[in-house]
């Protein structure tokens, strides 16, 4: 469009204002003279009756331009297009019967408009603004604020602000304060790479982001402040997935004079609050609780999804002694057989079974065992190696009946665990099985205090360090560093870690002992947190709490699959935002301030 057209076309707002919103008018509101401003979703010509839905983050109310009725806003409204920005005044009118839209809030009227003022013009914009857009991600992340304004983002992030005004009302009601701390601080131990800030003061020093607000909530207890939370920015440089962004949300809390099952109390009253206030649904408490070794035991993964069955069950006994030699080999080595009987599953095909076999052999399986329950015989390449005897003891244990599908895998229990528990999500999954209407909440409780990392050679901490061990397996410390249980809890949501937290070390021999047994020598630890041990000396109060990812509570209250689908500016895979083209280069002149020279090691 040429400017000089543009400038007849274009109005100001002047006194024009706006009386409602785009989704709130009804049939109630007939004859008012009423005053909408949006975007233009859709444009329709009808006989010379141009209809535009208007649309506002609330919703889309249809805008009738009759040339019949006046001809001259009639001949203002015909340069619209798509995303042109309107205010229009008019009458609401009812819908001729048979031209009611049911699907649609505003459906059973019209605007007819008398007034009309394009606020602004709009490019085509580069895909589709709806909901089902076929369109790559990175054309919707590049106009990130064209991709918002389609109606589940719209939704999706009025969702998350609802969600934060809810438990922000809740913890304060109960006396929490909310306290800020430090951006600009010292690595924070939480597992992930730092990301650094170079400091011009200092030249040559860095600080780190914080993964998570951990020592700063705990020196707030040793200050006295007894309840706090924040809803907080944390930052970690991992490799990212659907549901892991570079910065995310926690809600994050502390408590004083507490145990496990008080911060359990406050955060299962915390999540009914949120889906009374944001969802209108009831959330049965409290909630169930499994220990680490139950869990996995029986579920596989240390996130179990409790909405379907398939647990895993242990027959090493049964068929460890048995003549396949692929589990008795396995069983007295040490390893285990496990087994997930998919009822009524007997009619999966030869090629399916191969499929899921690839499938476990992502998480190390080196096979996954078959039986098919037909009425007359079992069917399987291993069941000829099976007495009657454990045929018996098998159809007991994995409560076997006719048209059942029963799968094995043997291995160290890590394998097992691992492939088992991710065979029983996928086959949940591809059977339909899942409840898609329940939030099953579940505690996971007892984890390890520490793990040996292969690839780092050293024991780490499961949770962090700062994690209390169980008291009664404080003196297992130095001798079994591996057996030792914490503190620790996580909440898990329908097969999701939404959260995770423990009761801290809040003695300063405690805590020593616990860098230790994690080969943290005292130089180190005295390095790096000589500051906070020193701090416990002061009289540090009993404390515990817990984080809360709320990227991805709120992706699942959206029911959503990624946590990019309730953050406004998220970043790419590649921790890129495409909006802003972040990151960048520095300037020279900035590199200079901060007295550093970049040469790339690599790539
Ligand atoms: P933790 O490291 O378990 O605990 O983090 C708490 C919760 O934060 C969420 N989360 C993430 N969400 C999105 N993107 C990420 N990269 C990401 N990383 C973690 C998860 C997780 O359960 N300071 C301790 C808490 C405590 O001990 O009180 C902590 O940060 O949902
Ligand atoms: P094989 O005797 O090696 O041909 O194996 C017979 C069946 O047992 C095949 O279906 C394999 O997938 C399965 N199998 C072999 N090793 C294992 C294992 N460690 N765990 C589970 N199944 C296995």
């Amino acid at each position: 469009m040429k400017t000089g057209e543009e400038k007849t076309l274009l109005d100001s707002l002047g006194d024009m204002r706006r009386t409602h919103n785009c989704s709130e008018l009804t049939a109630k509101d007939a004859g008012k003279e009423v005053v909408l401003m949006g975007w233009v979703h859709r444009r329709r010509d009808h006989g010379g009756v141009i209809f535009v839905d208007l649309r506002d983050r609330e919703g889309i109310t249809q805008v009738v331009f009759n040339p019949e009725l006046n001809k001259e806003i009639h001949r203002k409204a015909r340069p619209i297009r798509n995303e042109f920005v309107l205010a229009a005044r008019g009458t609401v009118v009812l819908r001729p019967e048979g031209m009611i839209n049911p699907k649609l809030k505003t459906g059973e009227i019209d605007v007819m408009a008398s007034e009309l003022r394009i606020l602004n013009t709009s490019r085509t914009p580069p895909f589709v603004l709806e909901d089902d857009t076929q369109v790559s991600e990175s054309i919707c992340l590049q106009y990130r604020y064209l991709d918002m304004r389609r109606p589940v983002l719209q939704k999706n992030l009025m969702l998350r602000h609802r969600a934060a005004a809810a438990i922000r009302a809740y913890l304060n009601n109960l006396g929490f304060l909310d306290i800020e701390t430090p951006f600009l601080t010292r690595s924070t131990p939480e597992g992930a790479r730092d990301y650094l800030v170079p400091s011009r003061m200092n030249p040559g020093e860095f600080y780190a982001l914080p993964q998570s607000p951990q020592i700063f909530k705990q020196l707030l207890m040793l200050a006295g402040f007894d309840k706090y939370y924040q809803i907080v920015r944390c930052f970690r440089d991992e490799d990212l997935r659907a549901d892991r962004q570079p910065e995310f949300t926690q809600i994050d809390l502390e408590m004083s004079f507490v145990t496990e099952d008080d911060v359990m109390a406050v955060t299962e009253g915390m999540m009914a609050a949120l889906f009374k206030d944001v969802l209108g649904i009831e959330i049965e408490r409290p909630f169930k609780r499994l220990t680490y070794e139950e869990a996995t035991g029986r579920f596989g993964l240390d996130r179990p999804d409790l909405r379907f069955g398939l647990e895993l069950k242990d027959v090493s006994d049964i068929v460890g002694t048995s003549e396949f030699r692929a589990f008795a080999e396995v069983v007295k080595s040490g390893g285990l057989v496990k087994a997930i009987n998919a009822k009524g599953c007997i009619d999966l095909s030869r090629k399916e079974i191969d499929d899921l076999t690839e499938f476990v052999a992502i998480y190390k399986a080196k096979g996954l065992a078959w039986i098919k329950v037909r009425p007359d015989a079992w069917q399987s390449p291993i069941v000829k190696f099976f007495n009657d005897g454990e045929r018996e003891a098998l159809r007991q244990r994995l409560d076997i009946e006719p048209n059942d599908l029963v799968f094995f895998i043997a291995d160290q229990s890590k394998v097992v665990n691992e492939a088992l528990g991710h065979l029983r999500r996928h086959l949940a999954e591809k059977l339909g099985s899942i409840k898609q209407d329940r939030y099953d909440f579940v505690w996971v409780t007892e984890f390890p205090l520490m793990e040996y990392d292969k690839e780092e050679k050293r024991y780490v901490a499961v949770h962090h360090p700062f994690t209390a061990p169980l008291e009664k397996h404080i003196g297992r410390l130095t001798q079994d560093p591996l057996a030792v249980r914490s503190r620790a809890y996580d909440i898990v949501l329908n097969g999701a870690e939404i959260g995770g937290g423990s009761i801290r070390n809040h003695q300063r021999t405690v805590q020593e002992k616990v860098f230790e047994a994690l080969n943290i020598d005292r130089g180190t630890y005295e390095r790096k947190f000589g500051f906070l041990l020193e701090a416990l000396d002061f009289g540090a109060p009993p404390h515990g709490g817990i984080a809360l990812g709320f990227d991805r509570l709120v992706m699942l209250m959206a029911n959503q699959t990624s946590i990019r689908d309730v953050i406004a500016f998220p970043k790419t895979q590649k921790a890129t935002c495409l909006l802003t083209g972040a990151p960048c280069e520095a300037s020279a002149a900035q590199l200079e301030e901060l007295s550093l020279k970049v040469r790339l090691l690599k790539g």
